[in-house]
């Protein structure tokens, strides 16, 4: 597997887990471009302490046994320490037990099911009580009772969806279809899933359908002539970098829930998105994904500055509480579970392919991993 590396003797190396290339490189390649961008920006401001960041780039190619062992080649063969990676929740499962048993850091800047602790984890995605309560609230007030259900078949679909269906039937609603395809799932895949919606008529979708096949079920979904303004797809993974990857008459008027839309005005985002679009192109979205890869590595950049020193044992109580204007708004590192206390956003996308932010959290929500006390109660919120 070829990898870039920038050997600097004096410089900090650090390993980066992103999938250029099979069914997640969709959202995954973005993800390495935040990584990359906020090392260029970190390296240009004069570096940490005076040294370079180097990263060692793989290409794990979407499969998470491929994650596993480049991560142990990382740690063994590259000497690296530190991880930036991963989408999948399969991949992440990959990678723990090599960061565990040789005491690594993983960054993983992907939401996901949450019910997981690692001390060798900073997870910066949002976890379930910072993403999925306040969607299933703002569904059942806005579109409906009857949710169908609609996955990738590996464990975030599965526990996602057992999730949101607790927090749909504890809110008096009802789940009336779960379905699942495979990760490698073609077009064709989604004919049966279109049929299964139509027979159970429900009046909202949500969908853990992540990677490519998110665009062909979107794109099923459209060629079937249902309309988004009645029955629409929610989602936690549906970006602006899927939305132009389907079409963004495919995707308009569905919605998501996330940290982070390129759409927030003012504050650190106005910069990002600018210099996102120098060094991409203007027709690069920014999207939730690539906002945390972003900012962990300003994170991690902060952290090693007070330490000097890569060493997990060292840098992991500097990184816990550290406080970041993200572009999403503040954010911080929580130190009773390693998540990112981050903002809550509902998005409805608009035919160019962005979202309308209709719900806002009022500050950033603590990470409740568990959902042991935030977990199914109200939260504040504003357009
Ligand atoms: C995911 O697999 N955590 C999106």
């Amino acid at each position: 597997m070829p990898g870039i590396s920038y050997r600097r003797d004096d410089a900090w190396r650090v390993g980066v887990l992103f999938s250029r290339t099979g069914f997640m490189a969709v959202i995954e390649d973005t993800q390495l471009r935040g990584t990359l961008l906020a090392i260029e920006e970190i390296n240009a401001a004069g570096g940490v302490n005076g040294r370079e960041i180097v990263p060692i780039v793989y290409d794990p190619g979407s499969e998470p046994a491929v994650f596993g062992h480049l991560a142990k080649r990382l740690m063994v063969e590259d000497q690296v320490t530190t991880i930036f990676g991963c989408y999948t929740s399969s991949s992440r499962r990959a990678v723990i037990p090599v960061v565990e048993r040789l005491n690594g850091l993983l960054w993983y800047p992907t939401l996901y099911e949450g019910f997981e602790y690692s001390p060798n984890v900073i997870y910066t995605g949002a976890a379930p009580n910072q993403n999925s309560v306040v969607l299933c609230r703002y569904l059942l007030e806005n579109y409906g009772r009857r949710f169908f259900f609609v996955g990738s078949d590996y464990i975030y679909p599965r526990e996602s969806n057992r999730i949101m269906g607790d927090l749909v039937r504890r809110q008096g609603g009802e789940v009336v279809g779960e379905t699942y395809v495979s990760l490698r799932a073609q077009r064709r895949d989604f004919q049966p899933v279109i049929r299964q919606i139509r027979a159970a008529s429900p009046d909202v979708i949500f969908s853990t359908v992540v990677g490519d096949g998110t665009i062909y079920f979107y794109q099923a979904y459209a060629e079937a002539g249902f309309n988004p303004k009645v029955m629409p797809i929610a989602s936690l993974t549906t970006t602006e970098a899927e939305i132009r990857a389907m079409g963004f008459d495919v995707g308009e008027g569905h919605i998501t829930a996330a940290s982070y839309f390129q759409t927030i005005e003012g504050g650190q985002n106005t910069g990002f998105v600018s210099r996102y679009h120098k060094r991409f192109g203007d027709d690069e979205p920014t999207n939730a994904c690539v906002e945390a890869a972003y900012f962990q590595v300003h994170v991690f950049a902060k952290a090693l500055e007070s330490t000097n020193s890569l060493d997990t044992d060292i840098l992991r109580p500097m990184v816990l509480g550290t406080e970041f204007d993200a572009p999403q708004g503040r954010i911080s590192i929580n130190e009773a579970s390693n998540h990112a206390n981050l903002w809550t956003r509902i998005g409805r996308a608009n035919r160019r392919g962005q979202f309308d932010i209709v719900f806002r959290s009022q500050d950033a929500v603590p990470a409740d991993p568990y959902l042991i006390s935030a977990g199914w109660g109200f939260m504040a919120g504003a357009v």
